[in-house]
């Protein structure tokens, strides 16, 4: 049975003092759910983080990591270290990664296996720009997203992994896929893995929907079938909407 995820992904935004006060607010506000919820702060403040959430249920993850061991790689963060700090999953793949950083589906792939070699989870974010999707060619798009970075993977791997589709025109653009648009990729997304894979590994892995998913949109984004939950950027950065998004799961 595939979980239900609902995360936070803070990206370069909040001070030590804010991540504080928010991680505070949101302890205490976090309705009664079923889902995991999982907030991603900025690597200084993740340390803070994960020690101001120890008595609660939100997971602290990490918004990047390199795919190294160690060494000479000035500025980057490793799995041990996230790990010494009690973070187990990260995010990888994501758009903003990709676009600004130079994160190809090379580097992303050794990213993955270099987390899942030290029993990290990944959540591993994929999507198409406005141009595939304009021009038709959104499912080629993702499909080899996928089969580049993930498809190498033995299939115990598996249960080490958490998607999350995030159509690259839908982040921060206030412009969100519609329900049947998600719907039609998870799907997809499902039926390549079961291609790929089997049937057992596409109906267990959560695939989570993430751009411009807010109060507002939440409920109807989650209620389809294939779609397990939402990765949030900034309406994760207020309490009430954050929230809000996870008692709409
Ligand atoms: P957004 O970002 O919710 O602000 O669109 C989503 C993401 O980048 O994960």
């Amino acid at each position: 049975m595939r979980s239900k995820i609902v995360a936070g992904n803070w990206k370069m935004n909040k001070n030590a003092a804010e991540t504080e006060a928010l991680l505070t607010e949101l302890a205490a506000k976090l309705p009664d759910t079923n889902a995991q919820v999982m907030v991603a702060p900025t690597f200084v403040n993740l340390a803070g983080a994960v020690r101001s959430l120890e008595s609660s249920v939100i997971q602290v993850i990490a918004q990047n990591m390199h795919f190294a061991e160690s060494g000479a790689y000035t500025g980057e963060i490793s799995a041990d270290m996230l790990l010494s700090i009690g973070v187990e999953t990260v995010i990888l793949g994501h758009s903003e990664r990709r676009a600004y950083f130079k994160e190809d589906d090379e580097i992303l792939a050794q990213k993955v296996k270099a987390a899942l070699d030290k029993n990290m989870k990944v959540m591993f974010c994929f999507g198409e720009e406005l141009e595939d999707r304009k021009s038709g060619n959104h499912f080629n798009v993702v499909e080899s997203q996928l089969k580049n970075a993930l498809f190498s993977l033995d299939a115990s791997a598996w249960s080490s992994i958490i998607l999350a589709y995030e159509p690259v025109w839908a982040i921060g653009t206030g412009e969100t896929a519609s329900p049947e648009q998600a719907q039609e990729m998870h799907a997809f997304i499902r039926k390549t893995i079961t291609e790929a894979y089997n049937a057992t590994i596409a109906g267990n892995v959560s695939i989570l929907y993430g751009g411009s998913v807010k109060p507002a949109n939440a409920k109807e984004i989650f209620g389809k079938p294939d779609v397990d939950g939402g990765l949030i950027g900034g309406a994760s950065l207020k309490a009430d909407d954050f929230v809000a998004i996870i008692g709409a799961i």
